[in-house]
Formats: C-alpha cells, structure tokens, sequence
C-alpha cells in the first residue's frame, strides 16, 4: 500500500471510530474584530468569545440534560461540519431603520456524543461585527427521536462580575422597573440583560426566534457567569421536541457605545424573513382610545352607570380622530364579559357581543365613513381556549367592516390556568393567534406578551406589544406612579427586544380618583417620549378633551412612527437619553431629548441632517418653571432656522423632555 493510500484509509477509520478531528474551531465577523470559537475543556463542549483578541467570554457551557437522564449529553466529539456568509439588505415593511444589512460569517459545528448511542446536537453560529448569535440543531438520527429537554446548558462565562441592568423574572408580565447590580446580584432576570463593560462599552444577551420552545432567562453562577433557565410547563419539563428541530438563537450584542447597543440589527437578522405575501393592510399609526379614563376609574369597562364605551362617547373619539389624522380608535370594556370577576370567569368575554349601549355595527360603518380603524379590544384573560374557539367568528367579524387592528390582554397569571406566560405552551399558542390574525388580515398590538423575540420580522401584524411597565400604573399604581428614570431604561433593556406600546400623552396630569399616583414626567417630556420609544402604533392616551386648543398636541399630530433611520446620539441608562429619527415617508426629523428626576442642560450637535441644508426646527421644550412634581404641564413652542453645522442648547426640568420636528425649507 502506497503511503497515500494508507492515510487515506487512516483518516477514513478515523471518521468512522470518532468522526471528529478538530477539537478547537472557530469564525470571526467579517470586519475580524469578534472571534466564537468551540472547544472541549474536560471533554465538554464550551465556546469563547474573543473581541480584538481579548477574551470576553470563556469556556461558557453548552449542550442539553434530557429528561429522564442524570447526566448533560456527553458531547465530547466537536467537528466544523460546514461554513457560510452572508452579506444582504433587507426592507423592512415596518420599522426604526427602512433598509437592515445582513452581514455575517457562520460555522455549523458538530458536537456528538463518542460511543454510546452516539447522539447529536448541531450549533449554527454566526458572527456579525456587532456581536453574535448561535443556535442548537437537532439532526434527524437513529437514537433521538422524541425527547424532553430537562435542562439547557448554555451559559455566559464573563469571568468578573459587571454590572447589569435588568428585570425581575418574578414580576409578571415583565412589568417591572429596570434593576441596576452586578451580575452576581442578578435574582433570575428576563433577556434582554444589558451589561456595561466599562469604557462606554455594552454587551446585551437576548434570544431571537422564539418558536416552538420556552423562552431564556438567566441566572448567576459563579464570578461573572450567567446561566440560562427555560420556563418549565406546569409538569417541570423545560420543552417537548421532536428531531430534527431547532431551538431559538442566543444572541449578544456588543457594543463599542450606546448608539451601536440600541441600533443592533441582530435579532431582526436572526428571525426568519416575512411570509406574508401581501402587506398592504398592516399600516403603522397612532390611536387614541376609550382607556386612560377607565384606568383613571372615571368610567368602567362594565356595563353600568358609568360606562364608558357607550356608542356617544366612542363617537366622539372617532371624530377626534378623523379631525385630528389620528388613524385608529382603540375601545375597551364594549363586549360582553367585563362583569363581575372577569380574571376567573373569563368564558364570560364574547368577542362578538356588545353591550347593549354600544352599537357596535353603527360605530363600525361610522368609524370606516370616517377613515378611521377601530382598535378593536380582545381582552381574554390568559384563556385560549375560550378566545380560540371565538377567533374565527371575530376576526371575520371586524374584517368584514374592512377593520384591521386589534389589541389583545392575558391577565391573568398563568394561560389557560396552568402554564406560564413565556413557557413553550405558551409560545405556542400565541402563534397560533398571530397566524390566525395575519390569515384575517389583522394587526395585533399584544398586552401581556411573551417577551418578543424579533417574530414580528417574520409576521409584521404583529405590530407591537406591551410587555413593559408602561403608562397604565400611572393611572393606579400605590407606590404612585412610574419612577422619573424609568423611561431613560426602558429602551436599552425590554426596548432592544422590538416595539413597546408604552401609551404615553398625557397632558392632563391630575387624577382626583387616585390622588396618590400620576404621571411623573412634565408635558414636553411626554412629547419626546414619542421619538425615544419606539412602536410602530403609538397611542396618545389622554381623553381627546385634554388635547383640545393645545399647540403642543401639533407634535402628536405630526410625529410618525414609522422611521427611515434611527439614532441613539447620546445616553447614560437611568439618566438621560437623546434619540433622533427621519421619517420614512418625508425628509423630516425628529429629536426626543428625556432626563430623569434631574434637571439637565444639554447642546445637540445637528450633523445627522442633511448637510448645507436649512431646516425650520419646530422646538417644544419645558417651561422655565417646570417641573414634573407640582408644574408638569408648562412648555413652550418656539421656531428656529437651523442646518446640520449647528448645536441647540436644551433645558430639560426635573424629570422634563424637549422634542423638535425638523421640516427641511
Ligand atoms: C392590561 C392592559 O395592559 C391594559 O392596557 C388593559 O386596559 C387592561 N389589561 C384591561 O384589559
Ligand atoms: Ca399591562
């Protein structure tokens, strides 16, 4: 045998004994600056990450424990099974950046078990210049089948313990306010978790494309190391899968600076591209909406003396509306279901049936006379399997009205009585709702969401979600309303996950119901929140009473919600956050400026604005007396002539904004 042969046939044996020779494989993004790389430690598969050759995250664990099995899968077998790049933009139907580049280098590594049943996991991992994502694969094979996962094993070695901003795993809903510790402090937090890595610097850990699986929290373990938690079924069991499948990606951002943290592309990338054929119907806008009073215990969402969606009053929010641009009109508490304890008895809700003060089929047609869309409320209380077995008569119901929009609420702790919110019973069963609404030609804005994960990519009537500590606890909450600094943390932490219907608009900030709570932001700081958080339906909660012969509702008016390009220009978390964004259907821009309880003086270079080009900057500012505790309504209007070479000073009041409509002359 010639000495070419006998390698051949060694390198073959090989193969066939272990199949993997390489112990150590990696990818870099395409500028090189960020390197994954597997490798075993004990005969474990790890991956580290290395930034401009320096480690951020070390020999951090992965693979899986099945049920019914005392030990991880022992995955001691790592193989490059295959290579990919990829480098494309992509429009977006809806979004904070028109066009998205695409541009990643990938590695598909084999990790298999030696011996023994021989069972495999695939990891698919791609590296982009602002961070990575990498998910597990299950290969169709002989000895893995049907399987339960008992516990995922990946983890996010950082080797010290940094400091974290993130939420509380044990407050529902993910309604919580921002916690700022160190890692190892961390009481089991929901993804996204923004780490400062010091210098200006920012690693953010999230998932993309959530499906079919349990969404990822984290928990501390050791110095500076974070491990991932699925949400159990009731049963303990983490998901059910069936090979070949593929869990959701793990994803992290890292971000030489703020701007770069909130503009990452990664989890959009990762999601796969939109199904629907026809789009035409799914329309960003704002609404207004029978709401903010009921929450103020002005009226109820029950039938009774003081109802408020009575078909005059709705009426009234539909001329408003129509008068105003303001193209949808949500209403709560018009169907049948609001009486008695609602969160037990939710088979009451109809999704058809209006009370009998609202005429649901003349406000309808009066609403579609007016161009406006009714938002239409499905409130069902966690129980899909009540609002699944009304789903098809509904939503055929509001189409057949050429009604396109719906906003659905699941209060209530646990769906359908027993699983949790974010569980993969959970997961799934809202996809079932969002498919089913995409085939109705129906755009949902989701309360009480599972976090999102980047799916509106992939079915863009998924238009926005709650799933924040948004504007209703103003209205009730004991502790008396949304601390100052709230809104400065909502972006770089739930924000990085996609849109937020966060419902500000206040400009009426009394409460004589609830005297103990309001809103704490002055009324220009409700303003710039329109640019600072984004969704593509953006509400503007307040009774239209409150707007009427106020020039600052102009802003309202004008302001768009669905953007060209988008920029963080300047922020401190918990602080202060500047945001500028160009309309996607105009040259104008838009700047929101927010600070927390302290007063703030700030210059803003103009240079994102079309250079050599004078631009009329309509300013709404607080006024020189303002301030959120006792004069949150003083703002004041004023008109520059402005060009990109120019720096604005602003004066932000204590827990104050200033937002600027740049209309190019
Ligand atoms: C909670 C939602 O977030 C809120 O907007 C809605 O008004 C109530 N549930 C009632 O459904
Ligand atoms: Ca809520």
């Amino acid at each position: 045998m010639n000495i070419r042969l006998l390698t051949a046939a060694l390198s073959a044996a090989t193969i066939i004994i272990c199949g993997c020779t390489d112990n150590r494989t990696s990818v870099s993004s395409p500028d090189g600056s960020i390197t994954f790389e597997i490798s075993l430690n004990d005969g474990t598969p790890v991956y580290s990450v290395l930034q401009e050759g320096k480690k951020i995250l070390s020999n951090s664990t992965l693979g899986f424990t099945l049920k019914g099995e005392e030990n991880p899968l022992a995955l001691s077998c790592v193989e490059l099974i295959g290579r990919d790049s990829k480098d494309e933009t992509w429009e977006q139907v809806w979004g904070e950046d028109r066009f998205v580049r695409n541009n990643y280098n990938e590695m598909t590594v084999r990790l298999s078990e030696n011996g023994g049943s021989a069972r495999i996991v695939d990891i698919i991992v791609r590296v982009f210049d602002d961070g990575f994502g990498f998910r597990y694969s299950f290969p169709e094979q002989e000895n893995l089948k049907k399987f339960a996962i008992a516990e995922e094993n990946t983890s996010f070695d950082f080797g010290k313990d940094l400091k974290a901003w993130w939420l509380r795993r044990s407050v529902p809903y993910y309604e919580d306010y921002g916690h700022h510790t160190p890692m190892s402090q961390v009481d089991t937090a929901h993804t996204p978790l923004t780490i400062e890595a010091g210098e200006g610097r920012y690693y953010a850990i999230h998932e993309a494309n959530l499906t079919d699986y349990a969404k990822m929290s984290l928990t501390p373990e050791n110095n500076g190391c974070l491990r991932a938690v699925l949400t159990p079924w009731s049963d303990g069991t983490k998901v059910y899968a069936e090979a070949p499948c593929v869990t959701p990606w793990r994803t992290m951002i890292i971000a030489d600076d703020i701007g770069k943290l909130a503009a990452s592309k990664i989890m959009l990338n990762l999601n796969e591209p939109c199904v629907l054929e026809d789009v035409s119907w799914i329309r960003p806008g704002k609404y207004i909406g029978i709401w903010w009073t009921l929450h103020k215990d002005f009226y109820t969402w029950y039938y009774g003396p003081r109802h408020g969606a009575t078909t005059k009053q709705t009426m009234r929010y539909i001329d408003f509306a129509a008068d105003n641009g303001i193209s949808g009109v949500l209403v709560e508490g018009w169907n049948k279901g609001w009486d008695g304890n609602w969160m037990k008895n939710s088979t009451g809700f109809d999704f058809t049936q209006a009370y009998p003060d609202y005429d649901f089929d003349r406000i309808m047609k009066y609403a579609a006379s007016k161009g406006v869309q009714m938002v239409i409320h499905n409130e069902y209380a966690a129980n899909t399997e009540h609002y699944l077995s009304q789903i098809h008569d509904a939503y055929k119901l509001y189409s057949s009205y050429d009604m396109h929009y719906i906003k659905t609420g699941n209060v209530n702790l646990l769906m359908d009585g027993k699983e949790e919110h974010d569980g993969q019973y959970a997961v799934n069963r809202r996809r079932q709702i969002v498919e089913t609404a995409a085939q109705s030609r129906i755009c949902v804005d989701e309360h009480e969401p599972a976090m999102p994960t980047g799916i509106h990519r992939t079915y863009p009537n998924l238009m926005t979600y709650e799933g924040v500590r948004g504007q209703e606890h103003d209205a009730w909450e004991p502790e008396g309303g949304n601390k100052p600094e709230h809104q400065t943390v909502c972006p770089f932490i739930r924000g990085l996950a996609g849109p937020m219907d966060y419902t500000f608009g206040t400009f009426d900030f009394s409460n004589p119901n609830y005297p103990f709570c309001r809103v704490m932001t002055t009324l220009a700081k409700q303003l710039a929140q329109y640019v600072v958080i984004y969704s593509p339906l953006q509400m503007a909660s307040d009774d239209p009473f409150a707007y009427e012969g106020k020039k600052a509702f102009d802003f309202i008016k004008d302001v768009p919600c669905d953007w060209h390009e988008s920029h963080v220009l300047d922020a401190v978390i918990g602080d202060y956050v500047v945001t500028a964004r160009r309309d996607r259907h105009s040259e104008d821009w838009y700047l929101g400026a927010i600070t927390d309880e302290n007063a703030r003086e700030m210059s803003i270079p103009l240079s994102f604005l079309e250079p050599d080009t004078e631009y009329t900057a309509q300013i709404y500012a607080d006024g020189p007396d303002a301030n959120y505790e006792n004069n949150p309504e003083s703002y004041t209007y004023s008109e520059l002539t402005v060009t990109s070479s120019d720096v604005i000073p602003m004066k932000l009041a204590t827990s104050g904004g200033c937002a600027v409509r740049f209309v190019k002359k």
